[in-house]
């Protein structure tokens, strides 16, 4: 399939094949949603969220904006078409017949809410509250993408109910203690139970044939169970990343670089029996170098680990925040050309660069990278 700019197209089947033409997340209006449960499980315990919540301060979204505005105009300049989110007014309060919340969260990371698989693009459940109607945001442009290509198909997955019934009650604390949360972690026992399928997009990453997602704070086994039914053509891969206290998204812990090479997060170990996937087929899993940063910007809901959240370009080029010097030496060494992008002071708007973009079109198709299936991983 070839790519011609005057043509609305939707195909992108993994991360790394040539990028053509993408959604980059805006600011605006961007909240600290007010507790709930999920989100509260997320918040670290020493965080300077804890207790506050409302519109962030101007000064900050026109800072993170224009890293937004830059980061688009530099894919643009290599080609790559971009297109924005319309924000809704996220300082509303939401309802649902079964709860309320003071305000909604913002539109940075097109990323958590879009999982773009083939020709499909499909709306994730969320599973926190505030997050509910965030969809809204990106359906101008799939109403577009819809219109321009008969092949594109747009699909949402079933709207959560998000009860209590979806939240473990032992999480409503912030005093539980790392300790406690990385025992918890690795015996998988997440804030979200599996009352009913609960999912965000950043948790899975596309390999061709194979969809491998992060079973964790965000997504649940029933969410996994379902996408497999959703995608009867592949084959999905549940992991889980024991060290992680706070385990959301996956891509700030397991991030593919090419065909064959992946970075693990090495505080976040891929366990030993899920490795077989990528071993059998030949891939190499490498320690991501240490963040540059000790410790987040103001008001962030990510770790330092934002470092290896890049985004790939293509299988020789990849875009890096500019300060994460030792990630930009690793890939470097790697034999990457390494894009810097100035970004952390769009961090605390939803993460990274892999995480302000969604894929709408990369070149290629549906490769089978893992001939040889474990019996199990
Ligand atoms: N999972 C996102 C982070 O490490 O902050």
């Amino acid at each position: 399939m070839s790519w011609s700019p005057e043509k609305t197209t939707v195909n992108s089947w993994n991360e790394w094949d040539p990028l053509k033409h993408v959604i980059v997340g805006v600011a605006d209006g961007c909240c600290i949603p007010p507790p709930e449960p999920a989100l509260d499980a997320k918040v670290p315990e020493d965080s300077d969220m804890r207790g506050q919540w409302g519109p962030r301060p101007q000064e900050t979204v026109d800072a993170a904006n224009a890293q937004l505005d830059n980061f688009a105009k530099l894919l643009e300049d290599r080609g790559i078409r971009v297109d924005r989110p319309d924000p809704i007014d996220f300082s509303q309060a939401i309802a649902t017949p079964d709860w309320e919340t003071g305000s909604g969260f913002g539109c940075m990371p097109p990323r958590d809410v879009l999982l773009t698989v083939g020709s499909e693009m499909l709306e994730a459940t969320m599973s926190y509250r505030c997050r509910w109607f965030e969809y809204l945001c990106y359906r101008p442009l799939l109403k577009e993408y819809y219109e321009a290509d008969p092949k594109m198909r747009h699909e949402a997955a079933p709207k959560p109910r998000l009860t209590d019934a979806d939240y473990r009650p032992d999480y409503l604390s912030d005093r539980i203690g790392v300790e406690k949360r990385l025992e918890w972690t690795a015996d998988k026992f997440f804030v979200t139970t599996d009352e009913e399928p609960l999912f965000d997009a950043a948790d899975t990453l596309r390999f061709g044939r194979d969809l491998v997602v992060q079973h964790g704070f965000t997504t649940n086994l029933k969410a996994i169970d379902w996408l497999q039914r959703h995608f009867p053509e592949h084959r999905v891969h549940a992991v889980n990343f024991p060290g992680d206290p706070y385990p959301i998204h996956i891509d700030a812990t397991f991030t593919p670089l090419r065909p064959g090479l992946i970075m693990n997060n090495p505080d976040r170990r891929l366990p030993d029996d899920q490795r077989g996937l990528f071993e059998k087929n030949g891939w190499e899993i490498i320690e991501a170098a240490r963040p540059a940063h000790n410790s987040p910007p103001p008001l962030c809901y990510s770790s330092v680990w934002l470092s290896m959240n890049v985004l790939v370009l293509d299988p020789k080029t990849v875009c890096v925040e500019a300060s994460e010097v030792n990630q930009l030496e690793q890939l470097d060494k790697l034999g990457f050309e390494v894009v810097p992008v100035p970004f952390r002071d769009a961090y605390a708007f939803g993460g990274g660069l892999h995480c302000a973009t969604a894929d709408v079109y990369r070149e290629g198709g549906c490769e089978d990278y893992f001939p040889h299936q474990p019996r199990e991983i």
